[in-house]
């Protein structure tokens, strides 16, 4: 008999039907439900689990966000009687070696606004960290999880499942990753840049020499400066006043496409313009002589007219000739756009 594989699925608000569409693709048989609209959904997959999470992480959804798997799934009944079904289930869990002694797990709890039930996540984490520690040995943690124990409560049901943290596409609970504002943060758009380090794993301070196309007023800058990189910043927009006196900082006060740049100068590029696609695509490809073989670009690309997966198509051809697609993603901190992870031929 052909296992089913239960998740719900989290996209960024208004992309949902794109992230069901590239599920389709994966897995054509797949059936969906919504919880949130245009943002959470359930679906079943009438595959193996394994099957289904290689798949996934092999070739990742632009927009999914997110995925918990889906064990067990009750009815609510608006009462505590639902924290009493989930941990009796966690033992149940335990005992079939879903985890094991000792281990380090995070328990991520969602719920949904209008779930009318009468207790707070806060409670049921609370009954959950107690069985954890007091029969299982383990230890509840927020990060660096050996698995993860997933919650949601929708309007009508509970659902509980476990996984390892890799097997969610994030490790953050549906997917909304956090960074702590720093008090003189110069933009919020430095916070698409540090999601896109984590996200795709990149180590800047391997970098020495990079450029930043749009700059202003120097989020994305300053980070890579706190990375240790020199930084040319091309924008026509003034910095912010504190960046100017960076050593490691070139400003270019002008258009991009009036700047003189070196051949091979940069072995990164960052390009975060907020501009039609098609005329960034244009505009940072007239530039890639300046990025070495081998060195990498982040670019930013605007979903202006609601046709993502044509607009992704349309900038890769642009830059066919010169840059390899290593990962597209639309971020949590990404509105209306998605972010592209490219290397120089
Ligand atoms: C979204 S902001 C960039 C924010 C920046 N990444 C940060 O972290 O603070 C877009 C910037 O692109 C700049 N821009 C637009 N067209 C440009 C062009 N042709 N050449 C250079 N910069 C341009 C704008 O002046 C604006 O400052």
């Amino acid at each position: 008999m052909t296992q089913l594989t239960t998740y719900i699925g989290t996209s960024n608000h208004g992309f949902a039907q794109y992230a069901q569409d590239e599920l389709r693709k994966l897995f054509p048989l797949t059936k969906f439900t919504l919880l949130v609209p245009t943002e959470v959904f359930y679906f079943q997959v009438p595959e193996d689990t394994t099957d289904v999470i290689t798949t996934m992480q092999e070739n990742e959804p632009i927009f999914l966000r997110h995925v918990q798997p889906v064990h067990q799934e009750w009815e609510l009944s608006h009462t505590d009687a639902d924290i009493a079904h989930l941990t009796a289930w966690l033992r149940e869990a335990y005992a079939a070696g879903l985890f094991g002694y000792g281990e380090k797990i995070a328990t991520q709890i969602r719920k949904e606004e209008r779930a009318d039930v009468p207790y707070a996540p806060f409670a049921i984490k609370a009954a959950i960290d107690e069985i954890l520690t007091a029969e299982c040995g383990g230890e509840p943690v927020v990060r660096y999880a050996d698995h993860i124990i997933s919650v949601y409560i929708s309007a009508k049901k509970v659902y509980i499942g476990i996984s390892k943290p890799s097997e969610n596409l994030s490790d953050w609970s549906g997917g909304a990753i956090r960074f702590m504002k720093e008090e003189d943060q110069i933009s919020r758009a430095k916070f698409k840049l540090l999601e896109a380090e984590q996200r795709f794993g990149i180590d800047f301070s391997i970098a020495r020499k990079a450029v930043d196309i749009g700059a202003a007023p120097g989020g994305w800058t300053s980070l890579l400066l706190e990375r240790g990189l020199k930084v040319t910043a091309i924008d026509p927009a003034a910095m912010n006043p504190r960046l100017l006196g960076n050593p490691l900082l070139t400003f270019l006060k002008k258009n991009a496409n009036d700047v003189k740049l070196r051949e091979n100068e940069f072995d990164l590029l960052v390009c975060d313009m907020s501009w039609d696609p098609r005329q960034m695509g244009h505009l940072v490809s007239d530039l890639l002589f300046s990025l070495q073989s081998g060195g990498t670009a982040i670019v930013t690309v605007k979903l202006m007219h609601k046709k993502p997966f044509q607009t992704v198509r349309d900038i890769l051809r642009i830059f066919e000739d010169s840059l390899f697609l290593l990962k597209a993603k639309q971020l949590f901190h990404n509105r209306e756009e998605l972010t592209l992870y490219l290397q120089k031929i």
